[in-house]
């Protein structure tokens, strides 16, 4: 309950991605490599992150509408990739998780959806969100499609979401993990973020912005 209560109540932070296709239109631009996951910072509001083995993928804001789409992302994920997202077991969101997930005003609280611009579906997402007594420090997760894994698409939009924090002039970024997800332990470490804490099974990691 309390780990829990941590994904979905102070960190309002969660994200994740959906097998079911979307009406995708943002264009896809031509990414020159920018860094070692590739990610292509590029013109307002389209945006393209590329896979280390090459594919392009759309990214745009998540929209208040997602609801369906996203209650889908997360029941096609797998039992694992739920786990680590929410920390606690999470077969499916309430209709209450779906709402606070997708109550983003793109300022205090942002979330960036990454589409396969060939078949629509939603490989991943990341978001951030302020806490209410601290405006200028945010949670972020990041979640990617369990067939996308290890593909670099998790640090791309991570760096895209740090990107927009940024620009809405957030200072802090932190992020808590279950101590056991390496792949989220190795992104965030390699992302600039250090290991602030360890309280039961939940890592806690911070870095500026
Ligand atoms: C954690 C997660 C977001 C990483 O995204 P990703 O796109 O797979 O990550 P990347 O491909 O960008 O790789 C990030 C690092 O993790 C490593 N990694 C990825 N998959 C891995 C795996 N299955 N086992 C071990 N390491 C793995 C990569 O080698 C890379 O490390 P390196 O750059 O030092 O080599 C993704 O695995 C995921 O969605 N997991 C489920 C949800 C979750 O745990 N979210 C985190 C909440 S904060």
């Amino acid at each position: 309950m309390l780990l829990t209560a941590i994904a979905f109540g102070l960190r309002q932070a969660t994200d994740m991605l959906e097998s079911r296709p979307v009406s995708a239109t943002v264009a896809v631009q031509e990414p020159p490599p920018t860094s070692r996951s590739a990610v292509l910072r590029a013109l307002d509001p389209a945006m393209t992150i590329v896979s280390r083995d090459g594919v392009a993928l759309s990214v745009r804001p998540m929209r208040r509408s997602d609801g369906p789409a996203l209650a889908e992302a997360v029941a096609g994920l797998s039992e694992r990739s739920r786990y680590r997202r929410f920390m606690a077991p999470k077969p499916s969101l309430s209709r209450r998780e779906v709402a606070t997930l997708t109550d983003v005003d793109h300022h205090a609280r942002e979330a960036l959806v990454a589409v396969d611009p060939h078949t629509g579906a939603w490989v991943a997402v990341a978001r951030y969100a302020t806490f209410p007594d601290d405006p200028r420090t945010a949670d972020v997760a990041v979640t990617v499609a369990d067939a996308w894994q290890g593909r670099g698409v998790g640090s791309a939009l991570l760096e895209l979401i740090v990107d927009r924090a940024a620009q809405e002039g957030i200072a802090a970024l932190r992020a808590t993990t279950l101590a056991e997800n390496r792949p989220a332990i190795r992104l965030l470490h390699r992302l600039g973020f250090a290991t602030t804490g360890l309280e039961h099974d939940a890592l806690e990691l911070a870095r500026a912005v």
